[in-house]
């Protein structure tokens, strides 16, 4: 018998500050890597983007883009510069053409350490160990903040929706949040300095845009699971304390925060605690805490978002359930919604298996639906620094991840 899936609640509109979400699924930021020399969209980044307009998701977040070239995560990133301002916008337009119901939130990163050495330059609050990098002056902190402004100024001139602030998975937004951040500086020490940046970053944001309607959130990791990380107790434990996550979904809140998108983890140190694969999948039901947690502090206006679903599938999976005919991604992103555990369900890596999901899902195609098998493919081209796609629905990725295996062999990574 074909599976069936319960939508009610997955299927409701929701009033994200004055816009309207079709429905309560968001495609969550996947950076691909696909960019063009210049940090334009290239022709594989519109062509994804395209599939997911067409895939029907309330929300589509434009995976992080870089506020600076300079500083940056992947060879490919999409950049934020008045460099880019033209293709912005006409991609912008392409994609609304497409489908005007969806809300578009950019992503807006730094990637700060987790800047790639071989192209950029690596910069850091305090050096993590197994991290180098540059010591972030204050003054240059500023200038990122600076930096920031400006990327939300051409978001909104290029047709953008609103923007999704990255303050989580390790990059600048977190570092300079984390306890281990102590450093005797305007940014480090006290919470007080190190929720500085994100809270006058966001300040000034705001200020900066011209339209009342114009959409800020951020996404946020409420424990990154390593001593000093976010949500850690203290520069040196590993003990969980979501006192000051909490407080900064408070501050941003105050600051004009209209969502907040929960995740947790840092990839490059604890990677399946961000994104829960199959060998530890376990880690999806912290995340149903952590959002729980984020949903009780905030107004209910503030709608929250929950990240880490791909890992429960059609029910496939190794988690243990009180029904396991029940275990599945719909299920419980309709069963969260329902129990005030969230407001929607963000959508990473099934996103990229299946960029219709979202209508397949709503509109009862429920067999079409292809399920994300965590391979962690995605995840290997990303950190092979190539172009990202599926290897398991998509046949030019199945071929290229054959490619690239045979050049660099197999990768072992992290993923605790
Ligand atoms: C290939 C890949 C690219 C990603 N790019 C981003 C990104 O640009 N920004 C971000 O905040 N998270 C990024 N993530 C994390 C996802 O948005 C999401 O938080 C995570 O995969 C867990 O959700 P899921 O279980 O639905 O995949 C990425 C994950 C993968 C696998």
């Amino acid at each position: 018998m074909t599976q069936q899936f319960r939508i009610d609640q997955l299927e409701q509109p929701i009033e994200i500050g004055s816009k309207e979400a079709k429905n309560r699924l968001v495609i969550n930021a996947m950076e691909c890597n696909d960019a063009d020399e210049r940090g334009n969209p290239g022709p594989k980044t519109k062509r994804r983007y395209k599939n997911l307009f067409e895939g029907e998701a309330g929300v589509v977040v434009l995976e992080a883009v870089t506020v600076t070239y300079e500083s940056r995560g992947r060879k490919n990133q999409l950049s934020i510069l008045p460099r880019n301002k033209e293709a912005l916008k006409q991609f912008t337009k392409e994609l609304k053409e497409i489908n005007d119901d969806v809300i578009f939130l950019w992503q807006l990163t730094h990637a700060g350490e987790l800047s790639h050495p071989d192209f950029s330059r690596r910069v850091t609050p305090k050096q993590l160990p197994g991290f180098e990098g540059d010591l972030l002056t204050e003054e240059e902190v500023h200038d990122i903040m600076d930096q920031f402004v400006e990327a939300v100024q051409i978001a909104e001139e290029c047709g953008a929706d609103g923007v999704d602030f990255k303050l989580c998975h390790g990059y600048l937004g977190s570092q300079l949040l984390r306890p281990y951040n102590d450093r005797d500086w305007k940014f480090g020490g006290s919470w007080e300095n190190r929720s500085r940046f994100a809270f006058q970053t966001l300040e000034r944001m705001v200020d900066a845009v011209s339209d009342p309607d114009f959409i800020f959130g951020s996404k946020i990791s409420l424990w990154e699971g390593f001593p000093g990380g976010q949500g850690s107790a203290g520069p040196d434990t590993a003990v969980m304390d979501l006192e000051e996550p909490l407080k900064l979904v408070k501050g941003l809140e105050e600051r004009g925060a209209d969502f907040i998108l929960e995740s947790a983890g840092s990839p490059s140190i604890t990677l399946a605690l961000a994104h829960p694969d199959h060998r530890i999948p376990k880690d999806v039901y912290m995340h149903h805490t952590f959002q729980q947690r984020v949903s009780e502090v905030v107004k209910p206006e503030t709608v929250v978002m929950g990240s880490g679903y791909s890992a429960f599938r059609d029910g496939d999976n190794d988690l243990q359930a009180v029904k396991k005919e029940e275990n599945t991604l719909p299920y419980w992103g309709n069963k969260n919604i329902e129990d005030g555990v969230v407001d929607m369900v963000a959508i990473g890596r099934q996103s990229l298996a299946d960029p219709h999901f979202p209508k397949k899902l709503l509109n009862g195609d429920h067999e079409d639906i292809n399920w994300c098998t965590l391979c962690d493919s995605c995840i290997e081209f990303l950190i092979r620094q190539q172009n990202v796609g599926c290897a398991v629905h998509d046949e030019e990725y199945s071929q290229a991840f054959q490619n690239m295996r045979e050049e660099f062999g197999k990768l072992s990574f992290k993923r605790t």
